[in-house]
C-alpha cells in the first residue's frame, strides 16, 4: 500500500486527506493518511463512504467496531510533510519579536480583529471564565478585562514559556500558564468561552486539540478561532506568499475542512467568516483572503 500511494501521488500530485480511526470505548486511535484528489471534489457522504470502504479493506480484522471521520484535507500536503514538527523551541523571543516588533505592540489590523472576536464573543455568552489558548503577550485577553471589567475570569495558556511570562506579567489578575495545548488544557473545571487566534494551524495534531478544548468547554460554551484557511486558487496563492513563510504552519485546511474538525469534536457551527471583514456576505462568497474565523458551540 505505502508503494501504491507513493505511485498515486507522484502521478497524480494528489493530496493528501487524513483520516481519524477511533474505536469507541477504547483508546485505540489510529491516523490514515489517504491519497486522492478527486474525492476531495466528491461530496462528503460520498467521501466518507469511500474512506470507510477503503479503510475496512486495509484493516479488516479491526479490534472493535471502528468510526471514520474526515480530519483535514491537507492542501499544500507536500510542502506540509517537508516540514518537521514544531517544538515549544520554536517559540523563543525571537519568534516573539518578529510577531509583535522589537517595541511589542499589535497592529491595527489585529485590534479589529480582536474587537470583532470581543462582538462575537458578547453575541453569545455574558460572561464568566474564558480560555485563550495561544495567547502570546495576551493583548487579546487584556482587551477583554479593560472592555468589560468583572465579567470575565480570564486564564491563557501558551506553550512558550516567554510569551505565558510576559503575558502574566502584563495581567497580573489573570492565570496564565506555559502549556502545549496537544497535551490537554492545563486547568480544572469547564469554560464558558474558549479562543484561539492563529494557533491552531501551528499543530500537527489538530484533532487532539479539538478534543482537548471539548473536554473543557461547558455544554453551550463557545468557541471563537481565527486561523489562515485555503479555500481556492486565490487564498492559495496569497498563502504561499505569505502564511508560507511560517515554517510553523503545519495544519493548513479549508474553512469547511476546519468546521468539520470541530463538529467531530462534538461542536456546532455557529458562524463562519471569510476574510471576516466587512462585507462579510461577499467575502464568504468569494473567500478571496485565507483569514478566516468560525464560531462554534459545545453540544
Ligand atoms: C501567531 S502566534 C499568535 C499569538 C496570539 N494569539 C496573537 O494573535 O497575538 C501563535 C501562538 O501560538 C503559540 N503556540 C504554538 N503552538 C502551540 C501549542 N502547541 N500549544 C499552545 N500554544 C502554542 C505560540 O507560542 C504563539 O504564541
Amino acid at each position: 500500500m505505502p508503494a501504491l500511494r507513493l505511485i498515486l501521488d507522484r502521478v497524480f500530485a494528489t493530496r493528501s486527506i487524513l483520516l481519524d480511526e477511533r474505536c469507541p470505548g477504547s483508546r485505540t486511535m489510529a491516523r490514515h493518511s489517504i491519497s486522492a484528489s478527486a474525492f476531495c471534489r466528491m461530496s462528503r457522504t460520498i467521501f466518507e463512504a469511500a474512506a470507510r470502504s477503503f479503510l475496512a479493506w486495509r484493516r479488516p480484522q479491526l479490534p472493535c467496531h471502528a468510526s471514520y471521520g474526515i480530519l483535514a484535507c491537507m492542501t499544500h500536503d507536500v510542502a506540509a510533510s517537508s516540514h518537521r514538527r514544531p517544538t515549544f523551541a520554536d517559540y523563543g523571543d525571537d519568534y516573539f519579536t518578529a510577531l509583535y516588533g522589537a517595541v511589542p505592540r499589535q497592529t491595527a489590523v489585529d485590534v479589529a480583529r480582536d474587537r470583532l472576536i470581543r462582538t462575537l464573543v458578547q453575541r453569545y455568552v455574558e460572561g464568566g471564565r474564558l480560555l485563550e489558548i495561544g495567547c502570546g503577550f495576551g493583548y487579546l485577553l487584556g482587551s477583554f478585562g479593560a472592555s468589560m471589567p468583572g465579567r470575565w475570569r480570564l486564564h491563557g495558556t501558551d506553550i512558550s514559556a516567554h510569551a505565558a511570562a510576559v503575558a502574566q506579567r502584563r495581567l497580573p489578575s489573570s492565570h496564565v500558564v506555559a502549556a502545549d495545548i496537544q497535551q490537554g488544557i492545563p486547568f480544572q473545571g469547564l469554560f464558558d468561552v474558549l479562543i484561539a487566534v492563529n494557533v491552531l494551524e501551528h499543530l500537527p495534531e489538530p484533532s487532539v486539540a479539538a478534543r482537548a478544548i471539548a473536554a473543557a468547554l461547558r455544554p453551550g460554551g463557545v468557541v471563537v478561532a481565527h486561523l489562515p484557511t485555503i479555500n481556492n486558487a486565490l487564498s492559495r496563492w496569497i498563502y504561499a506568499h505569505s502564511y508560507e513563510r511560517d515554517p510553523t504552519h503545519v495544519y493548513r485546511p479549508s474553512g469547511a475542512e476546519f468546521n468539520l474538525l470541530f463538529e467531530q469534536a462534538g461542536f456546532r457551527t455557529l458562524d463562519s467568516l471569510f476574510c471576516p471583514f466587512w462585507p462579510a456576505p461577499l467575502w464568504r462568497l468569494l473567500k478571496p483572503h485565507p483569514a478566516y474565523m468560525a464560531v462554534f458551540e459545545r453540544l
